[in-house]
């Protein structure tokens, strides 16, 4: 399929790609949690379309929940700010937790809610991001599962924005402002 964009999109990783990790990541959760079932939450709205597609191929027991959090304006850059925009409709507890989220940058978004969420007592706590852009880490991230390890670079696609736009496409590329 063609998508209209209007700013020049360059693939980083297309459809094919990051499918197929998803797959091999699905794998691996399967066997490191056998005999359990996973809770997966999903970090909105970025971890929305790798979540999903994650869940898919957890052959395990999954439930899922989904909570907000932004740290971001319509800017490129992390404010270090997090603010709870929607918060889970279940409890936590005891629970054997998988936290999805779309990208780990500077770190605050993510060790701030894996903070938040330690304090409601899981049974345990991973992380599972689709990209890891490490060259922009401020605040150190324990990362279980990384889809894929990228440059310091602006992408969108695959649940990811610039300005709301461009989460649909099902591709991951470097957006030129
Ligand atoms: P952090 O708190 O700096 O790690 O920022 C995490 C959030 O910033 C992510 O969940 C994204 O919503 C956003 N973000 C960081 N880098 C990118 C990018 O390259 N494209 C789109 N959103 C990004
Ligand atoms: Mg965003």
């Amino acid at each position: 399929m063609e998508y209209k964009t209007e700013h020049p999109i360059d693939v980083m990783y297309t459809e094919e790609e990051v499918e197929a990790r998803i797959i091999e990541l699905g794998r691996q959760i399967s066997k490191d949690y056998e005999g359990k079932s996973v809770h997966m939450i999903c970090v909105l709205k970025g971890g929305v379309f790798f979540m999903t597609e994650l869940a898919k191929r957890i052959t395990v027991p999954v439930s899922m929940d989904f909570m907000c959090v932004s740290s971001y304006g319509s800017a490129t850059k992390s404010s270090g700010n997090v603010i709870m925009k929607k918060d889970l409709d279940e409890s936590i507890e005891g629970k054997d937790v998988l936290v999805v989220g779309d990208i780990i940058d500077s770190g605050r978004t993510l060790s701030n809610l894996l903070e938040l969420l330690k304090e409601r007592k899981p049974a345990s706590l991973k992380l599972c991001t689709l990209l890891d852009k490490p060259d922009r880490r401020v605040v150190q991230v324990d990362i279980d599962y990384n889809g894929f390890t990228i440059p310091d670079e602006f992408v969108v696609g695959y649940g990811l924005d610039y300005d709301q736009k461009y989460r649909n496409l099902p591709y991951i590329g470097i957006v030129r402002l």
